[in-house]
């Protein structure tokens, strides 16, 4: 029996690095899971790798898109008790070089997409009495940075909307329970563009970079297993860090 047997979830950004080590491990422990992503090949080629996945394209700023998803996930599996909001972009501006496009695009999929997908996932899981939304925030939101103005400021939001849900949802007695994870530097296509567009303009900060820890996807995926399955049933407003202390050490945690 696995840990989230027969369980349905939706991941999205689900074609790719977090979403995706998140989308096997769920599989792994026997959920049905729908890879949701604006890059329709590589998810495509994704679901067709995972047993009892399958992919579906979803622009997650498209707020109908959410509605239409999730009824005919509703439609066809008849529940959704899983959500994992993971899609989500990067630019590296401080808040001087934040143009209103930077600002716009991070907080568009972000923000914005992490808010209609938890509207939509609680307005389905309320119905049914219960359901996990695990939202994919980031260190960013504790320590800020001075290259991530808009993507802190976003993954913020996501940490302060995760919280608002989860005590409407206790309060109400709705049964779904709301959270966010909190990863430090992990090895995906995002982190590697990001250290790819600091080597190309900073060789000293480079230098520093490859000597600071990095955790691997499965690291965050183990955390999305742990809050997506009943095991956490009492876990509902918590924001969980997987970042190897990074965020309570003074200096940078070096790579061993
Ligand atoms: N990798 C890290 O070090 C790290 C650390 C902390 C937090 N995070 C967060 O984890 C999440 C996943 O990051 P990752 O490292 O796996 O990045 P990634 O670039 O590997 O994957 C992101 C996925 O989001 C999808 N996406 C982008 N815009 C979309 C849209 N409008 N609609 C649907 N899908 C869209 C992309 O196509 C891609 O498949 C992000 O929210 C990121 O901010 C990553």
């Amino acid at each position: 029996m696995g840990r989230v047997e027969g369980k349905v979830a939706v991941i999205t950004g689900g074609a790719s690095g977090l979403g995706l080590a998140s989308a096997r491990r769920l599989a792994q422990e026997g959920a049905t899971v729908v890879l949701a992503d604006i890059n329709e090949e590589q998810g495509r080629a994704a679901a067709a790798e995972i047993v009892g996945a399958r992919f579906e394209r979803l622009d997650v700023t498209v707020e109908a898109q959410w509605a239409a998803l999730l009824d005919r996930v509703i439609a066809e599996h008849g529940k959704l008790d899983v959500l994992l909001n993971s899609a989500g972009v990067v630019k590296l501006a401080s808040i001087e070089d934040t143009t209103e496009d930077i600002w716009r695009l991070v907080n568009s999929v972000g923000t914005d997409g992490t808010f209609y997908g938890c509207k939509h996932a609680l307005r389905v899981m309320k119905a049914a009495g219960s359901g996990s939304i695990i939202n994919m925030c980031s260190t960013a939101s504790i320590q800020g940075g001075p290259q991530i103005f808009a993507y802190a400021a976003s993954k913020s939001a996501i940490r302060g909307m995760t919280k608002s849900i989860a005590v409407l949802s206790a309060q109400e007695g709705y049964g779904v329970r709301c959270n966010s994870v909190h990863p430090g530097n992990m090895d995906t296509p995002m982190l590697r563009g990001v250290q790819a567009i600091v080597r190309a303009n900073d060789p000293e900060l480079a230098q520093g970079m490859d000597k600071i820890w990095v955790g691997q996807p499965e690291d965050v995926a183990n955390t999305v297993l742990f809050l997506a399955s009943d095991e956490s049933r009492a876990i509902n407003g918590a924001a969980l860090v997987v970042d190897n202390t990074t965020t309570i050490t003074e200096g940078v945690v070096p790579l061993h």
